[in-house]
């Protein structure tokens, strides 16, 4: 069984519309486990256009809840984490400008700045991650920096997948990096733009072990509510 890790950005984004209360992402954390998620994901962006600092503080010390918390580099987020401690963090790229998290993280460049940051997360027995582009220097340079998983970038795939487009290459670079992934001992995990149909397309790439997946599934949610929609992923990871 695959594992399913939720991105609850999106209910702070509802609340932060109206600047009040509701919807409360500490109340969606909690539910989202109760509906069978094995984790939530949250960003703590540089500028907290959604999760804030208090949020990712009360949602990292909720009891049995395991959180994935994803950060910049940036001195001042990574200082956050290290302080609130997650039981997981995720490295990402970020502008400023973007609507959403655009590519992956460009390792050759920030190598050992990132090298630092891990082992810094690694000494307080808090798990890391990459979110990379599936190329396979990426998966070698996030090795030989000691994260524990990659996450795979499948923005690209899920479009193909929507507009009918050829996909299969970019599906073999997809396995191909997984494949290498696991056996150089990383474990694989992968996210973005997925919806039912690009996570069952995934699913049959047996190295990945966990999805991170957020604006479809509380999109849809608006229609067939989060429990709803949430079984229904966890049944297509089962297969
Ligand atoms: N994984 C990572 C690392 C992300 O940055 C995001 C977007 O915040 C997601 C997964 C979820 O992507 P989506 O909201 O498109 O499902």
């Amino acid at each position: 069984m695959k594992r399913l890790g939720v991105n609850i950005d999106h209910i702070a984004t509802l609340r932060n519309a109206r600047g009040e209360f509701h919807p409360d992402p500490i109340t969606a954390a909690k539910f989202v486990r109760k509906a069978g998620a094995d984790s939530i994901t949250i960003h703590l962006r540089e500028d907290r256009r959604h999760i804030n600092n208090n949020d990712a503080k009360k949602i990292c010390s909720i009891n049995n809840l395991l959180v994935n918390l994803e950060i910049s580099t940036n001195p001042e987020i990574v200082k956050i984490a290290l302080k609130i401690k997650p039981n997981y963090i995720c490295i990402v790229p970020e502008n400023r400008k973007e609507i959403t998290t655009e590519g992956g993280l460009n390792l050759k460049k920030n190598k050992i700045k990132i090298k630092n940051i891990i082992s810094l997360f690694k000494k307080k027995n808090i798990r890391t991650s990459l979110f990379i582009d599936p190329n396979i220097d990426d998966v070698k340079i996030s090795k030989e920096i000691k994260s524990d998983c990659i996450e795979i970038h499948t923005g690209r795939l899920a479009n193909l997948i929507k507009s009918k487009k050829k996909y299969q290459k970019e599906l073999n670079r997809v396995k191909k990096c997984s494949k290498i992934a696991k056996e150089i001992g990383l474990e694989v995990h992968a996210g973005h733009g997925l919806d039912y149909k690009t996570t069952k397309v995934l699913t049959k790439i047996n190295q990945i072990e966990e999805f991170n997946i957020g604006h479809y599934l509380i999109g849809e949610s608006i229609f067939f509510g989060l429990l709803k929609v949430i079984k229904n992923f966890k049944k297509i990871l089962k297969k």
